[in-house]
């Protein structure tokens, strides 16, 4: 009895605590998150995170309380205070549910800034235009594939083929070329062989793992995770492993005779080589800043395993839905869809020698403004990108507010992309608001405004590192795939549509998308006529 009231008096002191004298008191924001993490687990586990966040900030304002201690911003002007390169931040821990290994810290998951930088160093020569070039074979000989494999079974008489999985054809693509990439030549073979398609949904279960663990420790510190998901856990467990066998099995290769030096221009040869070079470097922690393992503690081999696995997963999923989604749109706008069409068929008149990069952003503008508008709309990587306030606090809104240290600070990709002052009509996939003079009212100060607020790769020092492959991938599939096909929507599968009218967004136009950190989706089912040659 005793015990009860003391529960009841100590649970009470925190919620009254957490409402009214907190140092987020004075944000507002929806009362069960103020007082409660339990709030952001729901909605993780629900994945509709992103759409709760636009919800909340249409309702709240630019700056929502969405945590006990987490505060959301949906501002360009947040954007810059918390993701520029002067920020008093560092990731938050919740980037520590994606460390598999104790210590074996990845470009992406690495929250100390100088092992960051550090890591960064090595990993930012493997994206050069000119590293990317010799990348380019293999890229292409996925593309090749794919777009062969779209027109596959048409029908004799009409030349439309049955109708395919736009989303799983785009991650067969970019699993393809990224397993290149990372691992060698024909690491996955996903468009041409089932064997390796059921890593997409491992890929799938560890985000989703991660997300949950990140957003709420608790359930790791306490073994829950495998009591409630235990499928979640193996599937988690069972892509570990892969990518552990396949970097084996590419590392064991390196320096082996047999391939050329054209062939060793991957992403894993350039890890090695760096680390090589890094190791030999000793890391310091400066004083005021919790030390993480070095980077030389770990057995160097976990790193690499770390980097190919995150790899993986923010370059081929990210890409797979940047694709499905275009395409998504586009069948669904059919002004979008033959303006796009026109400046493919004009400006690349010999489709067959489009190659990776793709056409240059001044030949098909038009094209770039498409991929950016569906990324805008759909971005692969949803919510907030946790930052930690550092020693010192920090300043908000241009000093209208102070947080503490210890603070959790975030902008998430989609509640900003639908903020009506920097897009109007936030709901409409309308390209055209990208390119200036191109419709009554886009001028440059409105394409500067929306340029301001465009954050699917993120923002300074943390941002993408592949943003200059993941465009280049992306403007080469589009120009192939409509240069040399026709698509419509199949009518009979309607995929991948929409939110129900209760939720934010366009409703039945907006292409469906789970917040499982990167985003789960499915469809649109579309299907494909070849052009007359
Ligand atoms: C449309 C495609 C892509 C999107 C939307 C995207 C989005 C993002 C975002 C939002 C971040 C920041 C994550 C954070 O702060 O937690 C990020 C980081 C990262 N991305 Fe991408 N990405 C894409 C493609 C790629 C590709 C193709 C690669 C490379 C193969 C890649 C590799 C990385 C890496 C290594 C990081 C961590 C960077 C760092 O912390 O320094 N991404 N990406």
């Amino acid at each position: 009895m005793t015990l009860c009231l003391a529960t009841v008096i100590y649970l009470t002191g925190i919620v009254i605590y957490r409402l009214y004298l907190h140092p987020l008191a004075q944000f507002p924001g929806p009362w069960p998150a103020k007082v409660s993490g339990l709030h952001a687990l729901y909605y993780a586990w629900r994945g509709d995170r992103h759409l709760m966040q636009a919800r909340s900030h249409a309702r709240y304002g630019d700056y929502v309380r969405l945590g006990p201690n987490y505060l959301s911003v949906a501002s360009d002007l947040g954007l810059q205070e918390i993701y520029g390169t002067r920020a008093n931040v560092q990731k938050s821990s919740f980037y520590h549910a994606f460390v598999a290994q104790k210590g074996a810290w990845s470009t992406f998951t690495s929250i100390d800034r100088s092992l960051h930088a550090r890591k960064r160093r090595v990993l930012a020569p493997a994206m050069t235009e000119r590293a990317l070039k010799s990348m380019g074979r293999r890229i292409n000989q996925c593309i090749d594939i794919f777009v062969t494999q779209l027109g596959r079974n048409a029908d004799a008489e009409s030349g439309w083929t049955p109708a395919v999985n736009m989303s799983e054809l785009a991650d067969h693509v970019a699993f393809d070329i990224l397993g290149d990439l990372v691992f060698g030549e024909g690491s996955f073979q996903m468009l041409t062989s089932c064997a390796n398609r059921y890593i997409v949904d491992l890929i799938v279960a560890t985000s989703y793992w991660a997300l949950l663990v990140g957003t709420f420790p608790l359930l790791r510190a306490l073994p829950i995770i495998p009591l409630w998901f235990p499928e979640l856990t193996r599937k988690r467990q069972a892509y570990l492993l892969f990518c552990q066998e396949k970097a084996c099995q590419r590392m064991a290769k390196v320096g082996a005779p047999g391939p050329s030096p054209e062939e060793h221009s991957d992403l894993l040869l350039h890890l090695l080589s760096g680390r090589r070079h890094s190791d030999t470097h000793s890391h310091r922690f400066p004083d005021d800043q919790e030390p993480e393992p070095s980077a030389s503690s770990p057995p160097p081999t976990a790193e690499i395993w770390a980097e190919c696995r995150t790899l993986i997963v923010a370059g081929a999923d990210t890409v797979a839905t940047a694709l499905a989604a275009l395409t998504h749109y586009l069948v669904h706008n059919e002004g979008a869809y033959h303006r796009l069409e026109e400046e493919i068929l004009t400006a690349c008149p010999r489709l067959r020698e489009v190659r990776f990069p793709g056409p240059r952003p001044a030949q098909c503008p038009y094209l770039d403004a498409c991929i950016d508008e569906a990324l805008r709309l759909s971005p692969p990587i949803p919510g907030p990108l946790p930052r930690e306030v550092l020693r010192g606090g920090m300043a908000l809104g241009r000093g209208r507010f102070v947080v503490p240290a210890g603070t959790v600070v975030a902008t998430a990709a989609y509640a900003l992309h639908r903020h009506p002052r920097y897009f109007p009509r936030p709901e409409v996939f309308w390209p055209e608001r990208w390119m200036a003079g191109s419709a009554p009212g886009v001028t440059l100060a409105t394409v500067r405004r929306a340029r301001q607020a465009f954050c699917p790769f993120g923002f300074g020092a943390r941002g993408c590192v592949g943003q200059s492959l993941a465009y280049g991938e992306l403007r080469t599939l589009v120009v192939r795939m409509l240069g040399r096909y026709r698509i419509r929507l199949c009518r009979q599968v309607r995929v991948g549509e929409g939110p129900s009218a209760r939720e934010i967004g366009m409703g039945g136009e907006e292409y469906r998308m789970l917040d499982r950190w990167t985003a789960q989706r499915d469809g649109p089912f579309v299907e494909f006529q070849s052009r007359p040659r």
